[in-house]
């Protein structure tokens, strides 16, 4: 087993941290925005926290979570959820989390409200990098979302005459929570659901499959993916990119513990150059791979 120091960034925190807002934004989904500007300042897109209820032990162990956006105090205010200005933090900011409630962990943080604590620690993960091509295609499957909006905003401030698709795949209609958040920023949004109750009826291949068909895609200046969700839909997208040698990332969403590289439960089986593949903690290599480095026979 191929191994590595465990590395967390050096600015990595560990801290209590309250949460100033909390609201369910689509079924079985919540939006979470803790006061945490240690984490705000030093995060960047694809990178995560481990996050636990404080001061509780069940459940015992963190669960990691993508950070969706950051804010300063400022942007705040015209953002999800007014938050009145304390007149002595100016220079706060907040890091906001989107979850889909899953099991004990995600239950549980359901009933915590704004004045409550979390406890975490980050950020963590290697993060995307940003592509130099002109055209992003982000592809998210269910709660995929929460590791992408930074990256288009990212590309979009980097390059200003790149654009940004995103496409979005769920189960149905009611599963979509805060896709403005994606127009806002200036991305083009499109939705697939399995039953056809928002946007193309079928799968993001099919959204793939349609961007291509209206030639979307510049032939001798391909898009490049980066992709988060379902390992069934990241190995089909892996699998679509492929065969059209397009560059495609991919965020991980292995179980984790630690997250920092001692416990060895978040691995995942990677291919290197010579063609042989090991297993790789993607909390601390990961979560963001090449898709073409994954084994995705071995994984799903
Ligand atoms: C880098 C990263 C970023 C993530 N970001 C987000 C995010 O932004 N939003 C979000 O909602 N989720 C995210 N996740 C997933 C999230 O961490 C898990 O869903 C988490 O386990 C939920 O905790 P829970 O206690 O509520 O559910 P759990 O009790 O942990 O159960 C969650 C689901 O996983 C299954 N499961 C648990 N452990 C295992 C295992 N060892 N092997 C196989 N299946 C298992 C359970 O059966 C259940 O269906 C992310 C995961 C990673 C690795
Ligand atoms: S989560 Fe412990 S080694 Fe990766």
């Amino acid at each position: 087993m191929h191994m590595s120091s465990p590395s967390p960034s050096c600015t990595t925190v560990y801290q209590q941290a309250e949460i100033v807002a909390h609201e369910q934004i689509a079924e079985a989904t919540w939006r979470i925005r803790i006061d945490c500007p240690d984490l705000a300042r030093a995060a960047r897109p694809g990178q995560f926290a481990m996050v636990r209820l404080a001061n509780q032990n069940d459940p015992l162990l963190a669960r990691p979570l993508a950070v969706y956006d950051v804010f300063g105090h400022d942007q705040v205010l015209d953002r999800w959820q007014q938050i009145p200005a304390p007149a002595d933090c100016r220079d706060q900011k907040f890091v906001d989390f989107i979850y889909a409630v899953a099991g004990k962990f995600t239950t549980a943080l359901t009933s915590y409200r704004p004045g409550d604590c979390v406890s975490l620690w980050g950020p963590l993960g290697n993060g995307f990098q940003t592509p130099a091509v002109n055209h992003l295609v982000l592809v998210a499957g269910g709660i995929g979302q929460t590791a992408l909006l930074m990256l288009g905003r990212d590309f979009l401030a980097k390059v200003p005459s790149g654009h940004v698709t995103f496409c979005w795949g769920a189960r149905h209609a009611n599963l979509f929570g805060h896709a403005e958040d994606f127009t806002d920023h200036g991305m083009q949004v499109r939705l697939a659901t399995l039953d056809g109750s928002k946007g193309h009826r079928g799968t993001v291949v099919d959204l793939l499959d349609n961007l291509e068909k209206e030639k979307a895609f510049q032939i001798n200046e391909p898009p490049a993916i980066a992709c988060c969700g379902p390992e069934g839909m990241m190995a089909a997208v892996a699998k679509w990119t492929a065969s059209r040698s397009i560059k495609c990332q991919v965020s991980l969403e292995t179980p984790m513990a630690c997250g920092i590289g001692i416990c060895f439960s978040c691995v995942a089986p990677v291919i290197d150059k010579e063609g042989n593949w090991d297993y790789r903690r993607t909390c601390i290599e990961g979560p963001i791979f090449d898709s073409q480095t994954i084994d995705w026979d071995a994984m799903i």
